[in-house]
This record gives structure tokens, C-alpha cells and sequence, in this order.
């Protein structure tokens, strides 16, 4: 994030006591919203994924952290149902989640954005919101057949989609077809559309990448707001300064595993992190809230990818 995309109001108020006990990885929450136990997920003799145990604070907004190839998607695959692990449980609000497909999923309350957006390119805007509302009375055989039950759903739901697209700034593209939205745009079409369905638990997978810095700020808001409004966020991001700025807690992954956790300040501060993510660029600091610091870290972290 640039720093004149810096947020000009006060500093987000952060949701804090939300481990029991010492802090490490694995950590029980005061009230988890996900509870994962020895989730792994192997592709030939890769271990993408050797999660041991994590739980994610309810109505907070968790970062989940970690170098490129640490297994983050690939676990946000598993929870969500777009993947099949090759062990393991998991509960969501108490209740099993483990081999439930994600459509079955995502009408449970736990939604997930795509690292590369899978909005519908022939679609027109309002359409792709369209699709993300759940228990639509037309997909059922026997409410297709009284049209006045699902006209006036189809009503609601579209009355429900303009809202959301004024509140992201889409309303004026609602006619649109999604493939002429910019990067950031179809970035925000998908959050938008994640929130038709009134989510519990919404997983964004790098909601900010290939965002244009004009368009930071208000994803940003729209992922406090998120919190203000009830629901619990996880997300993937690699950009350090807005895990600080806006995550209550961060876990960080490398090779499949949780290796720590913690309030952001503690969990940049670790030596454990710097290690996963700069290798033996130790005398980086990943909790300087300055630009310069962000930057040079950005490109040892490039560096690294190229090598
Ligand atoms: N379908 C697949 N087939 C084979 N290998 C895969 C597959 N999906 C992921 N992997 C591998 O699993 C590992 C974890 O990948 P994953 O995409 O989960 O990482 P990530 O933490 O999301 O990385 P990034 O930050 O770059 O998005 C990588 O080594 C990746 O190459
Ligand atoms: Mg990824």
C-alpha cells in the first residue's frame, strides 16, 4: 500500500484478548469460529498443507501470513470445500465441516474471494451478485413451479445486490459485463458478491492484490466494516502494513505448517517469522510501520521468488 493511501481517520480499534494462555502456535481462542486438527493435504511428495491444530477467533479479523507456496490457499481450499484433504477435521460454528462440498459451505455462513477472481466474465455485474445469494426458491423443482414465490425473491435479491454494488461503488456498472471491470474492481465485485449470501465467516485470499492504491483504502474500510457489523474475517495478504493496520490476530504459515501467532506487533517481532520470510535477511525489521522498511522488504521477499 502506498503511503498516501494511508487511512486519514483514527486507527482501527482493534479486538484484543482473544487466545487463552501462553501464546504459540495452536493456540485455543476465547471463542473460535474454526477449529482445525491435523489437516494435511499432499500433492505427489509435496506437503502443501500439515496444519497440527489452529483456531480462528470469532468476530475479529485474523491475517493469515506466510511466504508464496506456504500452503495458505491450499488450506483456504480445504476449509471451504474446494479441496479434499488427505487427513484431518474441522468445525465451523461447532459443527463438522470435513468432506461437505463448498456450495453446502457457503450456505452454512463461510464464504470465500478467490486469489485470482473468479468473477463471471459474460456475466453482467448484477448478475454475478445474483449468484451469490443462497436458498434462492427457484433452484427448488417445486418453487420453480409457483413463478409469484421466486418473482418476488428475485425482487429482493436484486433490490439486496444494488445496495451492496452502491456501497462498493459498482451501482453505476450493475449493467456492466464483469470482463470490462478493472482488476480492482472484479476484487471488489467479489467481496460484494461473497456478502449476498450474509455471511458468518468471510476468507478473503489477497483481497488487495493488483488493487489500484485509489481503491485500497475503501477495501480496507469494507473489511472493518465487516467486523463492525458481526461477521469474523480471515485473510491472506502480503502486504505487511495492512495485516498491522487492520488484523487483530495473525498466524503465519511456512512449508504447510502454523509456525506462529499472535497480535500483529508480537507475531512481526518474531524471529520465527522473520525466518519464514526472509530467510537469512535477519536484520529486517517486519514491524516498522515506514514505507521505506515495507518496500525494501517487498523486494528481498521478489528477490527471493526469483531465485
Ligand atoms: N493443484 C496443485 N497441484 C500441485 N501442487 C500444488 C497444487 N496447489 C498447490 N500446490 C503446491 O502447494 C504448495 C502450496 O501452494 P499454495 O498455493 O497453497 O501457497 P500459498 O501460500 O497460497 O502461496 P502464494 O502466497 O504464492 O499464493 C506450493 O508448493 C504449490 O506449488
Ligand atoms: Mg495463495
Amino acid at each position: 500500500m502506498s503511503s498516501d493511501a494511508k487511512p486519514t481517520r483514527g486507527a482501527p480499534v482493534k479486538s484484543i484478548n482473544l487466545h487463552v494462555g501462553e501464546i504459540e502456535p495452536g493456540v485455543a481462542k476465547v471463542d473460535a469460529i474454526i477449529v482445525a486438527d491435523n489437516v494435511t493435504r499432499t500433492f505427489g511428495g509435496l506437503t502443501a498443507v500439515d496444519v497440527a491444530h489452529v483456531e480462528i477467533p470469532r468476530n475479529a479479523i485474523t491475517a493469515l501470513i506466510g511466504p508464496n507456496g506456504a500452503g495458505k490457499t491450499t488450506f483456504f481450499n480445504l476449509l471451504t470445500g474446494f479441496d479434499k484433504p488427505d487427513t484431518g477435521t474441522w468445525t465451523f460454528l461447532g459443527k463438522s465441516l470435513a468432506g461437505i462440498p463448498s456450495f453446502k459451505v457457503a450456505r452454512l455462513g463461510q464464504v470465500r474471494t478467490f486469489q485470482l477472481t473468479k468473477a463471471l466474465s459474460l456475466l453482467t455485474v448484477l448478475d454475478n451478485m445474483k449468484l451469490g445469494a443462497k436458498g434462492q426458491k427457484g433452484e427448488n423443482m417445486f418453487a420453480a413451479l409457483l413463478p409469484w414465490l421466486w418473482r418476488k425473491q428475485e425482487e429482493e435479491i436484486e433490490a439486496k445486490a444494488i445496495v451492496l454494488l452502491e456501497k462498493f461503488k459498482l451501482d453505476t456498472k450493475s449493467e456492466d459485463f464483469a470482463a470490462s471491470l478493472s482488476g480492482g474492481q472484479r476484487k471488489l465485485l467479489e467481496m460484494a458478491r461473497a456478502l449476498m449470501s450474509d455471511p458468518t465467516l468471510v476468507m478473503l485470499d489477497e483481497p488487495m492484490a493488483g488493487v489500484n492504491p485509489a481503491l485500497t483504502q475503501s477495501l480496507l474500510d469494507h473489511i472493518l466494516d465487516l467486523k463492525t457489523q458481526g461477521m469474523t474475517v480471515l485473510f491472506v495478504e502480503h502486504d505487511m502494513q495492512m495485516v498491522r493496520h487492520i488484523a487483530d490476530w495473525v498466524i503465519v504459515m511456512a512449508e504447510g505448517k502454523i509456525v506462529a501467532e499472535g497480535p500483529p506487533d508480537a507475531v512481526m517481532a518474531n524471529p520465527a517469522v522473520i525466518d519464514a520470510y526472509l530467510g537469512s535477511h535477519h536484520d529486517q525489521d517486519l514491524g516498522e510501520d515506514d514505507p521505506e522498511t515495507i518496500h525494501a522488504m517487498k523486494e528481498l521477499l521478489d528477490a527471493d521468488d526469483e531465485s
